[in-house]
C-alpha cells in the first residue's frame, strides 16, 4: 500500500527512517493526471532508488493568469490507484501547505533561457516551476529526481538550477513516451477532440521529417518541419526552433552537430509541445 502524505512534516517524518537506514530516495515530481509517460518515470526511479516518492501538486506559481490552472485535470484518486505497488510514498499537498502565505514570496529566477520559447509564451512559467521544484527538493531531499525529456526546456533549466545552486541531487531524464502514431503523451491530450487529436500528430510527424532532413543542415530541417505543419489548419504554430542542447540557444544557420528541435503549437484550445534530437550535417 502506498503511503500518502499531504503535509510537509508528515512526509519528512515518514522519510526519516529510510534516510537513517541509508536508503536511496528518488523523487518523481508530477502535477498528477498521470499517464504511461509518468509511469515510465516511476519505473526508472524504482530502478535507480530504494524509496520512490511521487509528488502530485498542480503548482499555481507556474500558470499565468490566462492559463488553464482551474481547468488543469485533477485525478488524484485515479493517480493513487495507478501508483499503487509502484511507489513507496505519494506527496499530495494543498496549495496552502506549499504556499501558506500565497504568491508574492521568494521565487527562483530561471534566468535568460527561462524567458525564451515556453517562457516567452508563458511569462513567469519557469520561475514558478523552478520554485516548486526547489521546494520539493528541500522537502524530500532526494538523492535523485526523474524528469521527462518531453519538457526539454524544463529539464535544461532544472539541471542548470542544480548546477548553479549546488543542489545535492542527480537529475535523471527519461525519453518521451509516445502513442503508436507518434503523439507525445501529455496530461493535456485529454482536452483534444477527435479532429484535434488527428491534427496533433503533425507535431511529431514534423519532428520526424526534420530529423530525416537534418543531414542537409538547419535550413532543410526547419523547412521540412514547416512543410508538414503549415497545411494543417487546426495547428497554430507558436514556435519552431533548433537549439544547441548545451546552451539551449538557437543554433546558427551553418551549425553542424547535435541539436534539439522544439515545437509548440495550439491545436484547438490545447497548447502542445514536443521536441526531438537532430544530428545536423
Ligand atoms: O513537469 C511537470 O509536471 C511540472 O512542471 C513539475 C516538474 C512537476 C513542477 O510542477
Amino acid at each position: 500500500m502506498t503511503d500518502i502524505h499531504t503535509t510537509i512534516d508528515g512526509l519528512r517524518a515518514a522519510l526519516a527512517p529510510h534516510r537513517a537506514d541509508g536508503r536511496r530516495i528518488v523523487l518523481v515530481p508530477t502535477m498528477g493526471a498521470l499517464h504511461a509517460g509518468h509511469l515510465a518515470l516511476v519505473r526508472h526511479a524504482r530502478s535507480v532508488g530504494d524509496v520512490v516518492v511521487v509528488s502530485i501538486f498542480v503548482n499555481p506559481l507556474q500558470f499565468g493568469p490566462s492559463e488553464d490552472l482551474d481547468r488543469y485535470p485533477r485525478t488524484l484518486d485515479a493517480d493513487i490507484v495507478a501508483l499503487d505497488a509502484l511507489v513507496d510514498l505519494v506527496f499530495a499537498p494543498s496549495a496552502t501547505e506549499m504556499y501558506p502565505e500565497g504568491a508574492g514570496g521568494t521565487m527562483i529566477a530561471a534566468g535568460d533561457v527561462g524567458t525564451l520559447y515556453e517562457g516567452a509564451s508563458r511569462t513567469g512559467h519557469f520561475d514558478g516551476m523552478l520554485t516548486v521544484v526547489a521546494k520539493l527538493f528541500n522537502i524530500v531531499q532526494p538523492a535523485a529526481a526523474v524528469f521527462g525529456q518531453k519538457d526539454a526546456q524544463q529539464v535544461f533549466l532544472v539541471r542548470r538550477m542544480v548546477r548553479d545552486l549546488d543542489l545535492p541531487v542527480t537529475i535523471e531524464v527519461e525519453p518521451t513516451v509516445r502513442e503508436e502514431d507518434g503523439l507525445a503523451l501529455s496530461s493535456r491530450n485529454r482536452y483534444l477532440d477527435a479532429s484535434d487529436r488527428r491534427a496533433a500528430v503533425m507535431l511529431s510527424a514534423a519532428l520526424t521529417d526534420a530529423s530525416d532532413a537534418a543531414s542537409r543542415g538547419t535550413a532543410a530541417a526547419r523547412e521540412a518541419a514547416r512543410m508538414r505543419l503549415e497545411p494543417e489548419q487546426a495547428v497554430k504554430l507558436d514556435y519552431l526552433v533548433i537549439v544547441d542542447p548545451a546552451t539551449f540557444l538557437p543554433v546558427a544557420d551553418d551549425y553542424r552537430g547535435p541539436a534539439s528541435m522544439l515545437i509548440a503549437a495550439r491545436v484547438g484550445t490545447t497548447r502542445l509541445i514536443d521536441n526531438a534530437s537532430l544530428q545536423l550535417g
